[in-house]
């Protein structure tokens, strides 16, 4: 029997299916390598948990349109942190109630009795938002949503556990604290610039413990708590505790940011190791917000953080489609002392490393060289990693122009004279779709022996920066004409010498 052929709609919508699916995730500056939605918004990673063999990473997310609304948590997975696949949502907006950031634990031992097998199951706990309207209040409450698969969830329904009667307690960081044997909570009280710590044995009945705050920077509104140890080099056996708040808005120059705090937690009180006043930022930059530690990873590993890649200032006007936001890199976390002094070290996780390809490297102190050398590599493109090691000899700024064309570019340099990193995105070629988008972000950096490393992650639209083996983080978007591949090296007077190797990253989507 001959076979009917395909009408020419159906040969047309075929065409159209193929293309749009050949498309998918390679829209102009869609991160190559970054998660972001199929499509539609997304804000603040929430639920971070490692749980049934994978990453659940949820997401802030309006699954109807591409901008901030009937929030929901969307859902992707992965086994190595770097390839996600995206899932239908897993807790969708309820009557009138909007799912709001909050965390993910693995209830291994069933202590809330919600689990309906010996495995344990997933337990997410999220602020539930009620708007304000003409009679009542806005309402934050704290809920539990369970998951016995690690696929579908349901929401609990004796909902919410916590309810402070307020309209500002929000984004729950639950976790295990071994030592008392309980559940510890964090939550935010926003308006207050305050942190209350509270503590359960089973995830549904929540005792008040202590409140922390204000302290360091309360310009801004406290959103994203986080709490959790790293250990402290060179003393065995010693740890310290990271509270990370977010605060929106956070300094100059505008918009959303984070800092944390290094002390004490004994299972019911933190305490700040440093004067009340001192602020330690998160990332210099501006587009990195609610930064979160994943829950339950395997025994000795130590934490890894992914973040917003964003700023309240102009994320809703971002110039990309069909999807609005991206998370940033994944990061593991130590401490190191850093002049007398304990600080927070980011480091992008290692298994970046697999998409590594085509590689451009050179060793020397011949700036016009390498440039040449770097004009004339046939694999520049708009997603790669760079890795310099810079002995700065009689330069006084040396300046990497990244994804450069004949009008725009993003610098990415260092002031020795100011001790200063610094990321210029005045000049990319959609800086004014927001008037609070050109900016200049510098991070206060002394390099001890006049050695200069920067570790640098492009992806289309972005830029993220590791100073001095992850001491500074800087994080920026930037919106860069597509064909703008331009690489180069610029110093004011002679380097003492270069060692560069710029990898060629592989996209994570098929
Ligand atoms: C932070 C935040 C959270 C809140 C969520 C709502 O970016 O404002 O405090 O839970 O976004 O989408």
């Amino acid at each position: 029997m001959a076979k009917k052929r395909p009408s020419l709609t159906v040969g047309v919508l075929l065409l159209l299916f193929g293309a749009s699916a050949f498309c998918a995730h390679n829209e102009r500056y869609r991160p190559q390598f970054h998660f972001s939605p199929r499509t539609n918004w997304t804000n603040d990673p929430c639920g971070l948990v490692y749980a049934f063999g994978k990453y659940h990473l949820f997401f802030q997310h309006n699954p109807f349109a591409n901008r901030w609304g009937h929030m929901s948590w969307g859902h992707a997975v992965s086994t190595d942190l770097v390839h996600w696949s995206q899932l239908p949502v897993a807790i969708p907006e309820g009557k009138k109630v909007a799912i709001f950031t909050g965390s993910s634990v693995f209830d291994r031992k069933n202590t809330s009795g919600l689990c309906k097998s010996k495995q344990g199951c997933i337990v997410s706990i999220y602020t539930g938002e009620t708007p304000k309207t003409a009679g009542t209040p806005e309402r934050q409450t704290q809920n539990l949503a369970v998951s016995q698969d690690g696929r579908t969830w349901t929401k609990y329904a004796d909902n919410p556990v916590l309810d402070l009667g307020r309209g500002d307690s929000r984004d729950p960081k639950v976790f295990w604290y071994a030592p008392a044997k309980r559940w510890i909570m964090v939550i935010v009280l926003a308006n207050e610039r305050k942190v209350s710590i509270f503590s359960s044995p089973n995830l549904k009945h929540w005792h008040h413990e202590s409140d922390f705050g204000p302290q360091g920077a309360t310009r801004g509104v406290w959103e994203c708590p986080d709490l959790y140890s790293l250990p402290v080099p060179g003393h065995t056996g010693e740890t310290r505790w990271i509270l990370k708040v977010g605060l929106n808005p956070a300094r100059v120059p505008g918009g959303s940011g984070e800092q944390y705090f290094i002390g004490r937690f004994d299972g019911t009180h933190f305490r700040n190791d440093n004067p009340s006043g001192d602020i330690h930022w998160l990332d210099y930059g501006r587009d990195s917000y609610c930064e979160l530690t994943f829950n339950n990873e395997p025994k000795g590993q130590t934490p890894r953080m992914i973040g917003w890649m964003d700023n309240w200032d102009y994320a809703g006007v971002a110039p990309t489609l069909p999807w609005r936001g991206a998370m940033t890199l994944p990061k593991a976390l130590s401490l190191a002392e850093v002049n007398g002094s304990l600080a927070l070290v980011q480091k992008p996780v290692e298994q970046l490393r697999s998409l590594r390809g085509d590689a451009f490297e050179y060793e020397g102190a011949n700036e016009a060289d390498l440039n040449r050398k770097v004009a004339a590599w046939p694999h520049r493109s708009q997603s790669f990693e760079l890795d310099a090691t810079i002995r700065l000899g009689a330069a006084k700024q040396i300046v990497w122009r990244l994804l450069q064309g004949k009008n725009d570019e993003t610098l990415v340099g260092y002031d020795a004279l100011k001790q200063e990193l610094f990321v210029d995105r005045s000049h990319c070629a959609n800086a004014h779709f927001s008037k609070a988008f050109p900016s200049r972000t510098t991070a206060p950096l002394k390099i001890g022996n006049g050695r200069l490393r920067l570790h640098i992650f492009v992806d289309r639209s972005s830029i993220e920066v590791f100073a001095q083996g992850g001491r500074i983080a800087m994080t920026n978007l930037t919106f860069p004409t597509p064909s703008s591949t331009g690489l180069s090296l610029d110093s004011s007077d002679e380097i003492g010498s270069i060692h560069l190797k710029i990898s060629k990253l592989r996209s994570i989507w098929k």
